[in-house]
């Protein structure tokens, strides 16, 4: 049984906490911790663990693992003071604000010889693998380019979190939030671009850092890709993946995938997204096997690569080339 403790009670924490209490005897979170007791009291009445300063959570030797539901800024803090305690790393996405703090989280985690998976949810959905087997059979001819957008109006209670009105917190506005789960659809399918380039927007004043990203990209194989990422627009659909072929189209809309084909020939295929589950699991399998996760350090650093790669193209209103991301 590997003995969990979450610091961060705020929005996502209930998410996980109810993730974890679905994998029965293999794990169990026994404290939680937040700089606000009210939170690690609520957060400790929903599941059962107790409320804990975040000292002593860390501190506690029988804490296996720590998991991280905290603001962007602190990913990188509480990650390296966990490592130091000889704990794995569960840490909500992205991996950091900044790229140094993403490079020293996996320095530490190697230091430590210590497990770190980020919790990025789309990494385990079965539509970019059940996309590339598609691709790969032929079905839509030669792949050309590859189009993500996610459109939401984001507001209540994330509008309400006091860090998101700081861009240096947050590391940026809606592209590395929320947008960061299309950004790693697409990283996921096409791998990191070559090339790209970016222009944002701040429509809304109650919206810090951009809440509209539109970014363009080149990839090393000669696919081209678009992602749109907008925050504040009401019933537009997203897009997590739409691939283009010569001969026809692979489509994910509404948990489902679409293969189109010349004749108005069509198959649908239903998704699984097994939300945060997928995260803990893999967690937990890497704990036992020793295994390398699907989302691990690498695969988070090489997503906010490409976010701080955007930022730097809409800033100076020029192409950005990208360097390779760190393996291991
Ligand atoms: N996967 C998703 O769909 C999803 C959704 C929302 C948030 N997130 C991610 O989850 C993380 C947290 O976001 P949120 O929306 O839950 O934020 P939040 O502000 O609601 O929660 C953060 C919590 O951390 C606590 N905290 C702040 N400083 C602390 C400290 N020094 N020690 C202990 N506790 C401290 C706050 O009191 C708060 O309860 C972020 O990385 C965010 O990007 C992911």
């Amino acid at each position: 049984m590997v003995r969990v403790g979450l610091v961060g009670c705020g929005i996502i924490s209930g998410m996980h906490l109810d993730a974890w209490a679905q994998v029965g005897e293999q794990a169990r979170v026994v404290s939680v911790a937040d700089i606000d007791p009210e939170r690690a009291a609520a957060a400790a009445e929903r599941s059962g663990a107790r409320a804990v300063e975040v000292e002593t959570l860390l501190a506690d030797p029988e804490i296996d693992a720590v998991d991280l539901t905290l603001p962007h800024h602190l990913h990188r803090e509480y990650t390296e003071r966990a490592f130091a305690a000889g704990k794995h790393v569960l840490c909500q996405k992205p991996i950091a604000h900044t790229l140094d703090d993403a490079d020293a989280m996996i320095a530490a985690s190697q230091a430590a010889e210590r497990t770190l998976v980020i919790a990025e949810a789309t990494r385990y959905d079965a539509l970019v693998p059940k996309a590339r087997e598609l691709v790969d059979s032929g079905a839509i001819g030669r792949p050309l380019a590859v189009q993500v957008s996610m459109n939401w109006w984001q507001g209540g209670e994330y509008l309400q979190t006091p860090w998101r009105f700081d861009v240096g917190l947050m590391g940026g506005g809606a592209l590395v939030d929320g947008g960061i789960h299309y950004v790693d659809y697409l990283l996921h399918y096409a791998g990191l671009p070559v090339e790209i380039s970016c222009f944002t927007r701040r429509v809304r004043e109650a919206y810090a850092g951009e809440d509209l990203a539109f970014v363009q990209a080149r990839h090393a194989d000669g696919l081209l890709s678009a992602l749109a990422i907008s925050a504040s627009s009401r019933h537009t659909p997203s897009y997590p993946l739409r691939v283009w072929g010569d001969e026809g189209s692979v489509i994910a809309e509404r948990g489902r995938l679409v293969l189109r084909r010349e004749r108005g020939e069509e198959e649908t295929f239903e998704l699984q997204h097994s939300g945060m589950l997928g995260p803990i699991r893999d967690f937990l399998a890497c704990l036992a096997t020793g295994g390398r996760p699907l989302s691990g350090g690498p695969e988070a650093w090489a997503n906010l690569a490409y976010v701080h790669a955007a930022y730097d193209s809409a800033e100076t209103g020029r192409v950005v080339r990208l360097d390779s991301p760190p393996t291991g």
